[in-house]
């Protein structure tokens, strides 16, 4: 007899090959991410059942949560230790951040505090809606100054669908591209999914995030640990989560 208990699957670890998560919120009260501790440490521990053994975190930096570099690494001491106190298992690496080139972008560019991955990378993201005039010309700016990019799940923007010239220039201009793992299981719908694939056929996708943002993200981390197509395509392709 169908017994809804028995829907609670348990994790599978398959993204032990990609070794650390690059993308999460898991923060709380900073963002959209984790709202309370526990939020944290539920996430913290999923993403280590799932088979991540580091994690980097990464709160939004944007026009609408204009967090300040030194209080958010305040704020990531104070989740290390509570990760410590929980019994976390997953070792949380660094603090890094998903800057928004939004119309505050430019104030942060004339001050540069910038939290990098492996002090190297900027994850940067675009509006999720609208096409904001000048994101192209700031990421060659950044480019110039030396910034490695990266542009967080650029499957996710609907103004870039299809996937055409704009996308193209951006790879070829040396941008790279980080797929969340969600998109490949259809979390975020049917033509993010798509073209997730699609970028990883193209050989453009550099980086795996999971941009876990609160239990509802890890609920689907665990459901997506048993699809079988996400768990080949991680071995089949060589990502650089690793090097971080
Ligand atoms: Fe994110």
């Amino acid at each position: 007899m169908f017994n809804l208990f028995q829907r609670k699957l348990k994790a599978n670890p398959i993204f032990a090959p990609l070794g650390t998560d690059m993308h999460c919120h898991l923060i709380a009260r900073v963002d959209d991410g984790a709202k309370c501790d526990e939020e944290s440490v539920e996430c913290l521990n999923t993403l280590k059942a799932v088979g991540y053994n580091k994690v980097i975190i990464t709160p939004h930096f944007s026009s609408r949560f204009f967090n300040d570099e030194e209080d958010i690494q305040r704020r990531y001491a104070a989740l290390r230790q509570l990760a410590d106190e929980a019994g976390v298992e997953i070792e949380i690496h660094s603090l890094a951040g998903e800057y928004r080139i939004d119309e505050r972008f430019g104030e942060r560019l004339a001050n540069p505090r910038f939290l990098k991955l492996a002090d190297k990378y900027l994850l940067t993201e675009f509006s999720l809606h609208q096409n904001l005039p000048g994101v192209d010309e700031t990421i060659f700016n950044l480019q110039m100054e030396g910034y490695e990019v990266i542009l967080a799940h650029p499957e996710r923007y609907p103004y870039l669908n299809p996937i055409g010239d704009r996308m193209e220039q951006l790879k070829n201009q040396g941008v790279y591209f980080q797929v969340n793992v969600l998109s490949l299981g259809g979390f975020y719908g049917a033509e993010p999914k798509r073209r997730a694939y699609q970028m990883l056929e193209n050989g453009w996708v550099e980086f795996i995030g999971t941009d876990t943002h609160n239990p509802m993200y890890a609920r689907a981390l665990i459901d997506i640990s048993h699809d079988r197509k996400v768990a080949r395509t991680i071995e089949k392709y060589e990502f650089l989560n690793k090097t971080l």
